[in-house]
């Protein structure tokens, strides 16, 4: 499958046109094409994305288009909607699609429409939602809840705390909401600290209800609140109705762990956890942004759907960016991608996206087995701007590696201060045409620089980077937003023939450190046989804390 990849007629061709176009300057580019501006653009969905500043010319993408369809971009995206079982090294089916698609659309999955189960959830998340919002769920001593604590990590934690610091302005300001994901108690207890627990629910929201951390967590918080109730012994189970519910796929854990199943919201084995945030997973978000707020989200990631799956892919939002990615990864060899959003409100979408598109796509192997022979997933990070511009855009400016960024923007805020939304704008525009076309020696010098700085304040530009451009933040935006990222990351693992599904590389992990733990809290230090460096670890941190 490897090979198949590195020797197809395809990626040959875009290996030999990278060798002829891969090093013109974005300057050349421009000179060459006066319509570059406006024809390397496409909109949907709401989204206006400007690629011209990527080191692409129509050719590339030609190129590139013809390698996805090779690949069989077109046939996977068939059967992710339809249901098949293509996260196979999992056995499972991929519908996160089925959970924004509208009522009375029938998806089947094993001859059943899940469409009807996820709408049948998402009644009783609103049901549950209006009745915390209005008070009528009350706490175990009768008052109104006005806290929500989320218990929860990695696809049960990122999109719930990306999506509520989003949409926070939609959100009903007189409530607090608190996510704990950690297994550092201070993640715990700097959430709880101030709170009346009287009037906090938690939600404890696990796919498989297994999860170390957060089942630590939800202990703690279960200890915590029962203790502030005065509600040990005969009264506990009563509280605990009250004040906390599950989110999860797992009855019987939830049970086990003592929530009322009746208290539980359900979501379905086909939908992966870091494609979860607008199932139950979502409540915390409902919570906070009520019921119709969340339908526009869900409304802005159907929207998305249909558009990648309807799309030629010329005009196709997910699949040129993906392409792009493909080009800058394999073609350009730059080895990560910075997501830079000019807005506040998505200070935590660099977050979410990391476990979106790393999880997914870091992977060395094919769907097969093969070790690949070719880079798979960039790793992706980054800050809202423009606090970024006085951190490491000196890096992307001046240093040596070439980090393509995504640049995300809007043309209205929601919090019209003075003239700082122009400035904010100003700035993402200006960053965009900066690393593009940089500054040439001969433009320094005659801004009249001393020669030994001429040097130092050249800046040679050719930096790749898109501009995504929307009117709002909306949750309708913020649902359209996701889907073209997460749409972006299965089109380039079906073109690295990987499996975007699976995450069998957190395992390892977590299975050392379950020995781990009773090394470090046995009485007596056990006979150790890691490495010497492991071992010495558990002595030190054994005398550590000891003294
Ligand atoms: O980090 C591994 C992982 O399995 C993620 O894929 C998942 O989102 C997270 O753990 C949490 O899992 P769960 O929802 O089952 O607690």
């Amino acid at each position: 499958m490897s090979a198949d990849l590195t020797r197809s007629p395809a990626w040959l061709a875009l290996k030999q046109h990278a060798a002829q176009v891969g090093g013109r300057h974005l300057r050349e580019l421009f000179a060459a094409d006066p319509q570059r501006g406006e024809q390397l653009v496409i909109e949907g969905v709401g989204l206006y994305l400007d690629y011209a500043k990527q080191r692409v010319n129509a050719d590339t993408m030609d190129l590139l288009r013809q390698l996805a369809e090779a690949r069989g971009v077109r046939q996977r995206t068939a059967a992710m909607f339809a249901g098949e079982r293509i996260n196979t090294t999992e056995n499972r089916a991929v519908l996160h699609v089925a959970l924004r698609a509208p009522a009375g659309e029938k998806i089947l999955f094993d001859g059943h429409d899940v469409v009807a189960d996820v709408h049948a959830v998402l009644e009783r998340m609103a049901a549950f939602s209006e009745q915390v919002r209005d008070g009528s769920w009350r706490g175990h001593t009768g008052k109104r809840i006005r806290n929500v604590v989320s218990i929860g990590i990695g696809g049960s934690d990122l999109g719930p705390v990306m999506a509520y610091e989003a949409l926070r302005d939609f959100s009903q300001r007189d409530m607090v909401f608190r996510f704990v994901s950690n297994v550092d108690g201070t993640d715990f207890a700097e959430a709880v600290r101030d709170l009346d627990a009287a009037e906090t629910l938690f939600i404890v929201c696990s796919k498989t209800f297994t999860t170390l951390e957060t089942l630590s967590n939800a202990q703690a918080a279960r200890q915590w609140a029962v203790q502030a109730l005065g509600a040990e012994g005969a009264n506990e189970n009563q509280a605990v109705a009250k004040h906390f519910v599950a989110v999860s796929t797992n009855a019987k854990e939830v049970a086990k762990f003592g929530i009322d199943t009746a208290n539980m919201f359900g979501f379905w084995d086909w939908v992966g956890g870091r494609y979860s945030m607008e199932s139950a997973i979502g409540l915390s978000t409902m919570l906070a942004i009520g019921p119709t707020h969340f339908r526009d989200m869900l409304a802005g990631f159907h929207a998305m759907d249909v558009h990648f799956r309807d799309t030629p892919f010329e005009r196709n939002l997910p699949v040129t960016m993906a392409l792009l990615g493909i080009w800058n990864t394999n073609f350009l060899g730059a080895a990560t991608v910075a997501v830079l959003p000019y807005e506040q409100y998505l200070k935590r979408f660099p977050a979410y996206l990391q476990q979106l598109t790393m999880e997914s796509n870091g992977k060395s192997v094919t769907v097969d087995g093969q070790t690949v022979d070719y880079a798979t997933g960039p790793i992706y990070w980054g800050e809202p701007g423009t606090n970024g511009q006085h951190s490491f855009y000196q890096l992307i400016h001046q240093g040596t590696r070439l980090v393509p960024c995504d640049f995300i923007g809007f043309g209205k805020t929601r919090n019209p201060v003075g003239d700082q939304h122009d400035l904010l704008i100003a700035n993402l525009i200006a960053q965009g045409e900066a690393l593009a076309f940089g500054k040439s020696a001969d433009e320094v010098r005659a801004e009249g620089t001393a020669e030994a700085l001429v040097a130092h304040r050249t800046f040679d530009g050719n930096r790749p980077s898109s501009t995504l451009l929307a009117a709002e933040l909306t949750p309708f935006a913020l649902g359209s937003l996701i889907a073209l990222y997460e749409h972006s990351v299965f089109v380039q693992g079906v073109i690295w023939g990987i499996d975007s599904f699976d995450q069998w590389g957190v395992e390892l992990g977590k299975q050392l450190a379950k020995a781990t733990i009773a090394e470090l809290t046995a009485a007596q230090l056990p006979a150790l046989a890691h490495d010497s460096s492991t071992n010495a670890l558990i002595r030190r941190y054994r005398q550590l804390r000891e003294g």
